[in-house]
């Protein structure tokens, strides 16, 4: 299963790259408007620069044209972009009409398998359902992911299947069960995935013990 990192953040980015564990990023104008400080093009390319993944754009115009000269735009950047398309019936059109240009499209606001049936078919490479947003209104959002994951497999269709709208480690874990191909999550939710109570207990336990080891060496040899 791949992981991505669901930020416009650079150091955030940096730091699980030099994990080994980084397959791409995707961003939107909600997290390009949380870290600023360059145009959205800068970030994406240097973005690009960092890791050799899929790098998703999120275009906002609203008609077919629109989205299509933002997304060329967005292509031109760097071979790793992935334009990211919002599920209308435009952003339908703007899809079918990016594959015939040779454009890769993340379909994203995705919150039923059959939107994301018409996503693929359209021919997006990357389908979105948003887990954490259909749990906040007392949905289940990882029946989507399932429910599309064997869509995708069962037909052989050409796309995959992207988890987002993580909100805590075990919605990971659920959308690999799920057969979700890839998973983007938060930051926070990469470092929570480290972290254990019992791993944090027993790096302590060895580095006592080790210090314990040789302070009593040290004594048997009268240091
Ligand atoms: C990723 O492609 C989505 O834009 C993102 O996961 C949305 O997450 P949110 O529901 O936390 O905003």
């Amino acid at each position: 299963m791949k992981l991505f990192l669901d930020t416009a953040d650079i150091d955030e980015i940096r730091t699980v790259a030099r994990w080994g564990v980084l397959d791409g990023v995707t961003t939107n104008p909600t997290l390009y408007a949380k870290v600023g400080g360059a145009s959205y093009d800068a970030i994406l390319q240097e973005i690009c620069r960092i890791v050799p993944g899929p790098v998703s754009a999120e275009v906002v115009a609203d008609e077919v044209e629109g989205m299509l000269v933002e997304g060329r735009h967005f292509a031109k950047l760097a071979d790793n972009i992935v334009v990211k398309v919002p599920m209308s019936e435009t952003g339908l059109e703007a899809i079918s009409r990016f594959r015939a240009e040779g454009i890769r499209t993340n379909c994203t606001l995705i919150f039923t398998a059959n939107q994301g049936l018409l996503a693929a078919k359209a021919g997006a490479s990357l389908l979105s359902p948003f887990v954490g947003r259909l749990d906040d209104i007392n949905e289940e959002g990882m029946t989507v992911i399932r429910e599309l994951a064997e869509i995708v497999r069962f037909f052989e269709l050409d796309a995959e299947v992207l988890s987002a709208s993580i909100r805590h480690p075990r919605h990971v874990t659920e959308s690999a069960l799920a057969g979700a191909h890839i998973a983007t999550l938060p930051f926070k939710v990469f470092q929570q995935m480290v972290r254990h109570p019992l791993t944090d207990k027993g790096i302590a336990q060895f580095r006592a013990d080790w210090e314990a080891a040789r302070a009593a060496l040290a004594a048997q040899k009268g240091d």
